[in-house]
């Protein structure tokens, strides 16, 4: 969602403002602006719309000066995206500029206070109430100031603040959402992610929570809200810088299809010692691990897509019952949970807002949380009792698809080796897991080589209206995904529905030349889905059937079939899931989507 940027050093700050943001497009945002101090005021530029607007109105950062300023991209939750509303906020007087992520809970009562006292406010933000409130408790110490409106506010906040007053400083807190400091030579940085500063430095500090930095040109200082000095470890990103970027291809989502064999080999190799799987991360004993009477999963969205398949795995291998559950629904309905249940948290970003509530719900209830999260050092991940990172690197594109790969290879890990823990799984099983789980980078490699005849047949159905994914037991699973990677980016009505259920009701939608999408790669159910096939082809259906390469007779059945290497039941899903993102991705490109930053979505979703 929105994106924080900042810089302090002997440069002009512009430049580095607009690219940091640029760097941060991928969130999600509907308008962006920047503020520098010039030596005499604090000048203000914002734009509704994508950041070509405001570099249109900056003349590319070469009309606005000054060695201080702070930046933001805007994803609107509290007023309409506008110019007004758009960040950075300055108090009355001008003397005060405010970035802010996240969501003050409490703006309201905050306003109506400043407002009775005759503060008039510009827009229709909860940040606005930031910037006013410091100018109106300021009595000439900032850092006083800040730590007094601090108090004032309920709610979540990653923020940066510059002044008039104090010209060479930019103050940065953080409550909630994520906020890092990079450090250069005579100059340092703020952002609200790693990829806004990397061209710059990889030397950063990530804030905890209530943490309160001081940066100038020359040194940080962070302090706690008793204003004590806070000792922090420089962190050295290891990322490679070309992972950030778009290194030759159109767009970050096929780069990021691509990238998939090596993000599974980067994810499994280090956990597969001597043919054993070793999850060092996890630390419970195999004791306490047999004691648990069940699993519960909590994701939002292609993550939990992932919990879907995870516990259709876990509930076969483990015989445990597993619930997959969306994290904003987990804590409305007085959940089932207790230190008897296990709880696997998923995350690409690790800052889903319901899934970090969801998973502190599960907490205070006693259940032990193990998180499988991408982002290291990011707020589920701390939060959690155990993480096992997924070693996807940078995911931009908004439709994830490397980071969902990932996730599923780590559910495979952890099958295996609960499997082993709780002998629910033979030698002979284990030794086959371990096989098949190695092979799979290669098996994804031998579908994206073939990725033109998936663009073939993008371009035969990308004039669908409406779309239906149908698939039983793990297809169906899988089926929750392919749907929501098309609709999300190619903007085509899509549906994902259990094979046998479409007759209930959603097959009276099926008519001449509707798309259907049958996942068929379950050994087990492959009758059964064919003749799911022939019932909405005998209504006229076009049907596209996703099998194994040694079910042939799904192209005989399906008008199109497309055909992926053989492997385990539990493994199809991580070989079905990438011709899915490829028709996808495909399809919205035939169609001119913007596919790496779809209308109104974000990477990461900090609001609830
Ligand atoms: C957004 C992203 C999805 C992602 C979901 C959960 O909607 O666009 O790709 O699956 O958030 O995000 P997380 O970072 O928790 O995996």
């Amino acid at each position: 969602m929105c994106g924080i940027v900042g810089y302090i050093g002997y440069e002009q700050a512009a430049p580095f403002l607009l690219s940091g943001l640029e760097k941060l497009e991928y969130r999600g945002y509907d308008s962006a602006g920047i503020c520098l101090n010039d030596g005499n005021e604090l000048v203000v530029k914002k734009a509704k719309g994508k950041l070509a607007e405001l570099k249109k109105l900056t003349d590319n950062g070469k009309n606005i000066f000054g060695t201080v300023g702070i930046g933001h991209t805007r994803w609107a939750t509290h007023g309409e995206p506008s110019d007004v509303n758009a960040h950075p906020h300055l108090s009355d007087s001008c003397r005060f500029a405010v970035v802010h992520n996240g969501i003050i809970e409490n703006y309201l009562q905050l306003k109506d206070y400043l407002s009775s006292r005759g503060v008039v406010f510009r827009s229709k933000t909860d940040t606005e109430v930031i910037a006013q409130l410091i100018e109106y408790y300021y009595k000439g110490d900032l850092i006083d100031t800040v730590i007094k409106v601090l108090s004032k506010l309920d709610g979540s906040y990653a923020l940066g603040v510059i002044s008039q007053e104090n010209p060479d400083e930019i103050i940065a807190v953080r409550k909630e959402s994520p906020l890092i400091i990079g450090l250069g030579d005579n100059e340092n940085y703020i952002a609200s992610d790693v990829p806004a500063i990397l061209a710059k430095t990889r030397k950063i500090y990530r804030l905890e929570n209530n943490e309160i930095a001081i940066i100038r040109r020359d040194t940080v200082k962070i302090i706690n809200t008793d204003k004590e000095d806070v000792k922090k470890q420089i962190e050295t990103v290891n990322w490679d810088i070309d992972a950030a970027e778009k290194g030759g291809y159109e767009h970050f989502m096929f780069k990021e299809i691509m990238e998939q064999p090596k993000a599974i080999r980067d994810t499994i190799t280090p956990r597969i010692k001597d043919r054993r799987v070793v999850l060092d991360e996890i630390s419970l004993t195999a004791d306490q691990i047999r004691k648990y009477n069940k699993i519960n999963i909590l994701a939002c969205g292609s993550a939990y897509h992932v919990g879907v398949v995870a516990k259709y795995i876990f509930e076969k291998i483990l015989r445990k019952p597993v619930e997959a559950d969306l994290a904003s629904e987990f804590r409305y309905r007085d959940p089932i949970i207790d230190d008897k249940t296990l709880t696997i948290v998923i995350s690409q970003s690790g800052e889903t807002a319901d899934t970090k509530e969801a998973l502190k719900e599960a907490k205070r209830r006693g259940s032990h949380v193990i998180s499988i999260v991408n982002v290291v050092g990011s707020a589920i991940a701390c939060e959690s009792d155990d993480v096992i990172y997924t070693w996807a690197g940078p995911e931009i594109a908004v439709a994830t698809t490397k980071a969902y790969s990932t996730q599923l290879a780590v559910i495979y890990l952890m099958a295996i080796y609960f499997g082993d823990l709780m002998e629910t799984i033979t030698d002979y099983e284990y030794e086959m897991y371990i096989s098949e789980l190695e092979a799979l980078p290669s098996k994804i490699e031998k579908i994206l080589d073939n990725e033109e005849s998936i663009q073939y047949l993008a371009s035969k159905l990308f004039n669908s209206k409406d779309v239906f994914f149908i698939g039983r037991n793990i297809d169906y699973a899988l089926s929750l995904e392919g749907s929501l990677k098309l609709k999300e980016i190619s903007y085509i009505h899509s549906e994902a529905y259990a094979a046998g259920e479409l007759k209930h009701g959603t097959i009276s939608l099926i008519e001449e030349g509707t798309l259907v999408i049958a996942l068929a790669t379950h050994e087990e159910l492959i009758g059964k889905i064919i003749s799911n096939i022939e019932e909405v082809q005998a209504r006229g259906a076009y049907v596209l059937g996703i099998a194994s390469e040694n079910h042939k007779e799904v192209g005989n059945v399906a008008q199109s079939a497309i055909f992926i290497p053989k492997t385990c039941d539990m493994m199809l899903p991580s070989l079905a899931v990438v011709p899915l993102q490829l028709f996808a991705y495909y399809v919205a490109s035939l169609k001119g989507c913007d596919i790496d930053k779809p209308r109104n979505l974000a990477k990461s979703v900090t609001v609830e």
